[in-house]
């Protein structure tokens, strides 16, 4: 590949700083990610300029025009809950007519309304849990026949926000009680579904117009204390300290028949392509009682970090850290197809872009 200008954007907000020391859910851990990823972009010969976007709008938009870069490598990730920011950002981009790593703005804003891309899903034939429901009121649970366990979460967050060791309700009274919790905390509906107890699954997948699919990731909740139930909760994603962090793993690659390693593979990448994500994502996914698999979850631009997630797969399959990111920047590069490949303003220069935002 030729040599590239890269620039890599990320959120640098400060503000929604996690409480706990332990937490590494906040921006320090972003920070240090992203100075990896511009690190090894440059080993692989680019030339990378590190742009944060933290208050500014306008001073960001006047330093990547300026930049001119061939392609924005993008890791910016919400921090506030509820946030839709990381869909702005890459709309901003496209408008801009930057080329741009990972899933077009539609996928990263869909994917964030978890019931839409269920229904979504559904709609398409592909296996998502049972009684998935969406309540927008506490009057909402009476409309529904319930099959317990049910599974409660926010609807519009992601990386375990939300999710504890009450997420996992048995009666319509311990519903109630989530589901009022998740409308007054969040301040957004709750998800509900079926809890599915069988082994849980993360896909990884990358490439543009030709997208493969990693060796597959197991979550192993066999170490955690019977009164925990295993899911990946918040504590489990981000806590240190915690019971869950420190008794959850990943076992990569999983051991499973090639048979149900085949038809987990089909179905993620099935669900990848219908809510329009592309470069690379991550699928979450649990069997049924009876061992068939469901999609849980569609990340679009998930955690790249080196050694983990995506990444542990990617080198399971054989692919270093910065050949990994190699193909997630040829993906971006890639002509997609039905894409408008064409900024919005294409003869304006920057004072007047800014001039008709600020106004
Ligand atoms: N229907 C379900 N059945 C079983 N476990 C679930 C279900 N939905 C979510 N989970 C558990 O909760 C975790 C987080 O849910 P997910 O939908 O992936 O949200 P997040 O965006 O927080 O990762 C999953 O990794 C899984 O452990
Ligand atoms: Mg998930």
């Amino acid at each position: 590949m030729k040599r590239l200008h890269i620039a890599v954007v990320y959120n640098a907000y400060t503000e929604n700083e996690p409480e706990m020391p332990d937490d590494r859910s906040g921006t320090s851990d972003l920070v240090t990610m992203v100075r990896n990823v511009a690190r090894n972009l440059r080993r692989l010969d680019h030339r990378v300029t590190v742009l944060p976007l933290a208050h500014d709008l306008f001073r960001f938009q006047r330093r990547l025009r300026r930049l001119n870069p061939d392609v924005v490598f993008n890791l910016y990730d919400d921090v506030v809950h509820g946030a839709l920011y990381d869909m702005r950002l890459a709309a901003l981009v496209r408008m801009m007519g930057f080329p741009m790593t990972g899933s077009p703005a539609l996928a990263l804003g869909l994917t964030r309304y978890k019931f839409m891309t269920a229904s979504l899903l559904a709609g398409a034939g592909i296996p998502i849990p049972p009684n998935t429901a969406i309540l927008e009121t506490l009057s909402a649970v009476r409309h529904h026949k319930w099959q317990f366990p049910i599974i409660v979460q926010a609807s519009q967050e992601h990386a375990g926000i939300g999710l504890d060791r009450s997420s996992i309700v048995y009666s319509k009274k311990a519903l109630r009680a989530k589901v009022r919790e998740i409308l007054v905390n969040y301040r957004q509906p709750a998800l509900a579904q079926r809890f599915l107890p069988g082994r849980e699954f993360n896909v990884g997948i990358v490439g543009g117009n030709r997208m493969r699919v990693l060796p597959l990731a197991e979550v192993d909740y066999s170490s955690l204390p019977g009164e925990i139930p295993p899911i990946m909760s918040y504590a489990a994603k981000w806590v240190e300290s915690s019971t869950e962090y420190q008794n959850t793993k990943v076992i990569c690659p999983a051991e499973v028949e090639p048979e149900l390693a085949q038809r987990i593979s089909d179905v993620a990448l099935q669900a990848f392509r219908a809510v329009g994500g592309r470069g690379y994502g991550r699928v979450d996914m649990r069997l049924d009682e009876s061992g068939d698999p469901y999609v849980l979850e569609v990340n679009c631009n998930p955690c790249i970090d080196e050694g983990m997630g995506l990444a542990r797969s990617a080198d399971r399959a054989g692919i270093s850290y910065p050949k990994l990111l190699q193909l997630i920047v040829r993906a971006a590069l890639e002509r997609q197809p039905y894409d408008m490949d064409v900024p919005m303003f294409p003869g304006a220069s920057v004072g007047q872009l800014v001039a008709t935002g600020t106004k």
